[in-house]
């Protein structure tokens, strides 16, 4: 099944995928074994920097022999690209979704960019998410004048043919100083006025019940990064301050263990949207 086909169940269904970003070896290990114990299928996703760490094929061969061996239906994906030859270049490489982000342009220049990615991306047959409305980065302040309005989502949609709208209704990436209050309201406009998968990013730090609430109004994809990167650092921190060994095999596992217990606990929340 594609991503494109996927998001379609899960409009009917009204639920969503989580999408959760890896970094190397352990990382992926670790939300796969979280998505094997749950049986549900879920995006793996690497940003640019880690492309540039681990390079477009060992993502790809990394993500799709390590999906096999832990049975996990999942999707590649290409996250918050900004430059053509870098989503080519993944394309190239088998990646089934790519991102490109041209928030930060004008809504035309967003318009340009976005359509020439998704020209690009059908003859790959890929799935494409584009960013409309701005969700502050990781370090800068989160501001209220960046959210998408529905009436240009709908114009968005229609002009680029995207199948994938990253909204901004209040999250941010990385952590929060004080609880984030999602405009619900808002994103059920957006859903209302456009006919592709809305999607969460700066997962980390919302509410279960916020995030159960997005996604009964629309959200079909929720990314999650810095409680990943965070749960996995913190504990291999501790590892280390620990012991002296030096088989590195050893010092890794309790620290997978970790995000895949966290991975548990996203899923589970996804799970509890449809019923709750
Ligand atoms: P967080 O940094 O909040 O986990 O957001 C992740 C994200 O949106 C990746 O694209
Ligand atoms: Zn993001
Ligand atoms: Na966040």
């Amino acid at each position: 099944m594609t991503l494109q086909q996927k998001f379609k169940e899960l409009e009917n269904e009204g639920s969503a995928l989580l999408a959760t970003n890896f970094y190397n070896f352990e990382t992926i290990t670790g939300v796969l074994q979280a998505a094997s114990a749950k049986e549900m299928p879920l995006i793996l996703q690497a940003s640019p920097s880690t492309i540039n760490y681990l390079g477009a094929g060992v993502a790809a061969s990394l993500a799709r022999s390590t999906m096999k061996k832990h049975g996990v239906e999942g999707w590649l994906h290409l996250d918050h690209a900004e430059s053509y030859e870098l989503i080519e270049e993944c394309l190239d490489e088998g990646f089934d979704s790519v991102m490109i982000d041209a928030s930060e342009k004008s809504f035309d220049e967003n318009v340009a960019i976005t359509s020439r990615v998704t020209e690009l991306a059908r003859s790959y047959g890929a799935n494409v998410e584009a960013e409309l409305g701005y969700v502050a980065k990781l370090g800068q302040s989160h501001e209220r004048e960046g959210f998408t309005k529905p009436d240009e989502a709908r114009k968005f949609v229609e002009q680029t043919g995207v199948d994938a709208l990253a909204v901004a209704i209040g999250s941010a990436h990385g952590f929060y100083k004080k609880e984030p209050d999602l405009d619900l309201e808002r994103l059920e406009q957006i859903h209302r006025a456009t006919s592709c998968a809305l999607v969460l990013h700066g997962g980390s730090g919302i509410p279960d019940t916020q995030l159960q609430q997005g996604i009964r109004l629309g959200i079909r994809k929720i990314n999650v990064a810095t409680e990943i990167k965070n749960i996995f650092m913190k504990t291999l921190q501790e590892e280390l301050q620990q012991n002296t060994e030096i088989d590195l095999r050893k010092v890794f596992p309790p620290a997978t263990e970790k995000i895949n217990h966290l991975v548990q606990g996203k899923m589970a929340i996804i799970k509890g949207a449809k019923t709750a």
